[in-house]
Order: C-alpha cells, then sequence, then structure tokens
C-alpha cells in the first residue's frame, strides 16, 4: 500500500501532512512515488479563500472519478474544509471516503484503516450533523480528537516545522481560521522542547516554531514547568521558550517562528531576538492593510503607526532583520485611498517581501455580511501594482546584500538549474551558489553575494563545509 498526500494551504498544513505521513509510514504504508502511483490519495485543505477551496474541490472531483477505474483506491479529505464543510463534503463527493478535521489530525491513519476494510464516508469532525452515515465523533467524546498534536517527523529534513500554538482567537472580521483551527492550545514548553530535540537529533538545522498568531504562545494556556524558566528572567512565554530551546539543544543554529503580530513586538521579545544568537534575524509580521479605517474595520488592533513602530524597534534592535508581511486587497469598502495607503506603508517599512491577498468573504466571519465591493478587475489592479513594487523593492533591498558574505544553510541543487545549489540566509531568503567539492545536505557554508534579484541571490561559495 502507498499514501499520496496533496498539500494546500499554510505551514501548518504542510507541517500536518509531514506528520500524517509519518504515522502511515509507522503503519507499514509506504510513501508513493507520485500520485498516479498511489493507493491512498488525502487531499489536506485550506478554507482562508474561495479560491483554495475551489481548487481542492477541483482535485478531489478527479480523484474521485479515477475510483470507476480503480475502485480499491481511498480519497481521503483533512485540514480546513474537512473542519468546515464535515458531511457536506460526501453530498459534493459522493465516492469520498473520509473526512478528518483540523482537531482530529492523528486519526487520519484509522480513517485510512477503516477505509481499506470497506467502511464508506467516514467523518471524523468534532461537531458533525446527524447526517453522518459514520457515528458522530465530538471532541469530548473521543480522546484521540484532542491527540491533534502530531509529532511524528520525517526523519532526516534540514529544515523542520514544530507545531507550538493550535488554534487562534483573535477574530479578525475576514479570517476563517478561528471556526475552522478552533481556540487557541499552547503546547507544554517541555513538549516543544523534547520534540525539537528530537527533529535537530535527526538532521534539522533549521526549526520554526509555528502557530497562526504565534506570540500568543503560552498566553492563554501557559504550561511551564520550573525548569524552563528562563535565567534571562523572561517573564513572556515565546521568549522563554526560545531560551529554553538554546539551553536544550545547543547544537541547533537557526530558530524561526511565525507567523507574528505587531502587539507581540514586546521589549522582551526584541531582546531575545537579539541576545539569542540562534534566534534569526527574520521575522513574517502580517500587515493586512496601511489604512487605519481598513485596520479597525478588519478588528486587528493596531493602527499604521503602531506596526511603523514595531518594525521601526526590530530594525533598531536585530542588524539586518528582514521584515516580511501579508496584505489584503479589496477589503469591503477599501478606497483608492486606502490602498496607496498600504503601498506607502510597504515603503515605509522596506518590507522584504509581501504576500498579496485579494480578499474573499468567508462564511460564518464578520466581514462575509458587508457589501463586496471592490471589483475583481480592481482587486487585480491592486494586486499587480503592489506586486510590481515590492519587485522593484525587493531588488533595491537585495542588492544592498551584494559584496557581503553571508552564512548559507545549503539545501540542495537548486529547482531551476540543477547544476547550482540553494539554501538559505538567516533572513531567509533564497541563496544560489555553484558548490564546492565534499558539500553536503544540511551543511552551513559563507557565500559572498555577487548578484541580487527581487526574490533571489546569486553568489559564490567562500568556504568549504
Ligand atoms: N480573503 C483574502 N485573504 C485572506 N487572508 C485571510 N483571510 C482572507 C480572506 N478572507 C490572508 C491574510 C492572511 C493570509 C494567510 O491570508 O493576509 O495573513
Ligand atoms: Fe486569521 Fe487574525 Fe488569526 Fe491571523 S491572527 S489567523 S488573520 S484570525
Amino acid at each position: 500500500m502507498k499514501y499520496h498526500i496533496h498539500t494546500y494551504g499554510c505551514q501548518m498544513n504542510v507541517r500536518d501532512s509531514e506528520a500524517v505521513g509519518a504515522l502511515l509510514e509507522q503503519r507499514g504504508i509506504a510513501r508513493a512515488e507520485s500520485e498516479d502511483d498511489a493507493d491512498i490519495v488525502i487531499v489536506n485543505t485550506c478554507s482562508v479563500r474561495e479560491k483554495a477551496e475551489d481548487k481542492a474541490f477541483g482535485k478531489l472531483g478527479l480523484l474521485c472519478a479515477s475510483k470507476r477505474e480503480r475502485p480499491g483506491r481511498v480519497i481521503g479529505v483533512m485540514g480546513c474544509m474537512a473542519q468546515r464543510i464535515a458531511n457536506g463534503l460526501f453530498k459534493r463527493l459522493p465516492a469520498l471516503d473520509f473526512a478528518v478535521g483540523t482537531r482530529a489530525t492523528a486519526l487520519v491513519p484509522d480513517a485510512v484503516e477503516q477505509a481499506l476494510a470497506g467502511r464508506r464516508r467516514i467523518c471524523l469532525v468534532g461537531g458533525a450533523d446527524k447526517n453522518s452515515e459514520s457515528p458522530k465523533v465530538r471532541e469530548s467524546e473521543s480522546p484521540g480528537v484532542r491527540a491533534d498534536i502530531v509529532t511524528a517527523h520525517e526523519p532526516g529534513a534540514v529544515s523542520a516545522f514544530v507545531t507550538i500554538l493550535l488554534g487562534c482567537e483573535r477574530k479578525c472580521a475576514y479570517c476563517i481560521v478561528p471556526t475552522v483551527r478552533g481556540a487557541e492550545y499552547s503546547r507544554p514548553g517541555a513538549d516543544v522542547v523534547r520534540e525539537v530535540a528530537e527533529v535537530a537529533a535527526t538532521g534539522a538545522r533549521d526549526v520554526t516554531l509555528l502557530g497562526q498568531s504565534v506570540m500568543r504562545y503560552g498566553i492563554r494556556t501557559p504550561v511551564w514547568p520550573e525548569s524552563h524558566v528562563s535565567p534571562m528572567g523572561f517573564t513572556e512565554p515565546l521568549p522563554r521558550l526560545f531560551e529554553a530551546i538554546h539551553a536544550a539543544v545547543p547544537s541547533l543554529r537557526r530558530i524561526r517562528f511565525t507567523s507574528g503580530h505587531p502587539s507581540g513586538v514586546t521589549p522582551e521579545l526584541v531582546r531575545a531576538m537579539t541576545e539569542i544568537p540562534s534566534v534569526c534575524p527574520h521575522l513574517h509580521l502580517p500587515v493586512q492593510s496601511g489604512s487605519d479605517r481598513i485596520l479597525a474595520a478588519m478588528g486587528r488592533g493596531y493602527t499604521r503607526a503602531e506596526y511603523l513602530e514595531s518594525v521601526a524597534r526590530l530594525r533598531a534592535a536585530v542588524p539586518d532583520i528582514a521584515i516580511t508581511t501579508d496584505v489584503i486587497v479589496g477589503f469591503p469598502g477599501e478606497t483608492e485611498e486606502d490602498f496607496e495607503q498600504t503601498s506607502t506603508l510597504l515603503e515605509e517599512a522596506a518590507v522584504d517581501n509581501v504576500f498579496v491577498f485579494k480578499y474573499s468573504p468567508r462564511p460564518g466571519t464578520r466581514s462575509s455580511l458587508w457589501p463586496d465591493d471592490v471589483s475583481d478587475a480592481e482587486k487585480m489592479r491592486r494586486n499587480q501594482q503592489l506586486l510590481a513594487e515590492q519587485d522593484r523593492r525587493g531588488l533595491a533591498i537585495n542588492e544592498r546584500w551584494i559584496g557581503r558574505t553571508v552564512e548559507v544553510l545549503a539545501e540542495g541543487p537548486s529547482l531551476r538549474n540543477r547544476e547550482r545549489w540553494a539554501g538559505r540566509s538567516p533572513q531567509n531568503k533564497i541563496v544560489v551558489f555553484d558548490p564546492v567539492p565534499g558539500i553536503a545536505v544540511g551543511d552551513f557554508v559563507q557565500v559572498e553575494i555577487t548578484e541580487a534579484q527581487p526574490q533571489t541571490l546569486h553568489g559564490v561559495c567562500r568556504t568549504s563545509p
């Protein structure tokens, strides 16, 4: 038996897919070379924009149709759409075998085994409706549903994700994440430290700590064994977690965390980023809009000035820090003037990169009740403008790296040109370089930057590994 997992959405999903893959392998199900080769195909889904759901439905439609020629094939859905639509998925996709929600990820292998045994339309989603052909599973009824914190990893990966905070409670007006990922739950610090130590022992050199709003780690549900109280006297949980990891896993050279929020850029966090050498000089700090009016409507909890102030504080304290961000264009009521505020904010913050999203109303969110009054063509124009501006800005920022030597974690041959290698700088910039003899995946090498592009640096390797 062989499996294939097709993943949409954020890093949290990438991490969950990896964990499910490792769990399946523990049960003797091997990873397929390709989707075609797989007896079990799982689609890990995202609900953050309608387009993401449409893509997953398209993919699942084709997969379910493939069961006509391959009746024994198992097709399943996990992730946010499984959580959101639950049994509704079987109405649209009658040949689908299972749907497992975000709080039941650890149960995907059970669903696979049940489907292989011939059970149909398995729905393991907390609060699933009564139309289910399988018994309803509530979080309170099944201990496995809370066991979504799956710690299994693919051994040998150079970069690893470790989930530290599940769910989200910020409730931004546009965002479906609190609905599909549920209440915040911070993992005990000791468990996180143990998992980081394990991935580092099996080859990880760069670990990213994940949470939808990661700086809220430990704030609502803090679990701190006394031994992890920081000798530096930090009182905030995330800086203390960095400290605990740094102390327990001294061989780990790079710690990252995502995604940030300006309210979490406290003096203690900045101090941790400055003083703990393994915490990388990079922060993904979604801003969403540069207009105070739109930020207030979104319920983001900060103003344009406060966002810029948090960026300024980071830049003043952390040398060469790279800041990346997310922006939504065409939020209800966004005027040309509001949009221009976003454009100028990105310039003032001098962001290294921006991910631009066209506003998409999501069922059950506050903003879905407001008129989606910016046309699709206008959303597209605003999107293109911000991307063009970022190309110019990114190039100018990256050109400042020419002539400097950066430490690169070698990830292997570049996807575009197999003769060259690619890796990441501490700032998380992709660096493409000519490999030196004897170089191996996971080595740290010094690369002198010789050429810059908006999203990539190119250089020459100056050290042997
Ligand atoms: N429409 C468009 N973009 C959205 N995002 C979240 N919700 C929506 C929505 N309804 C974007 C935000 C977030 C990123 C992951 O997706 O920019 O930071
Ligand atoms: Fe969504 Fe806001 Fe949570 Fe981010 S912080 S995931 S935008 S609700």
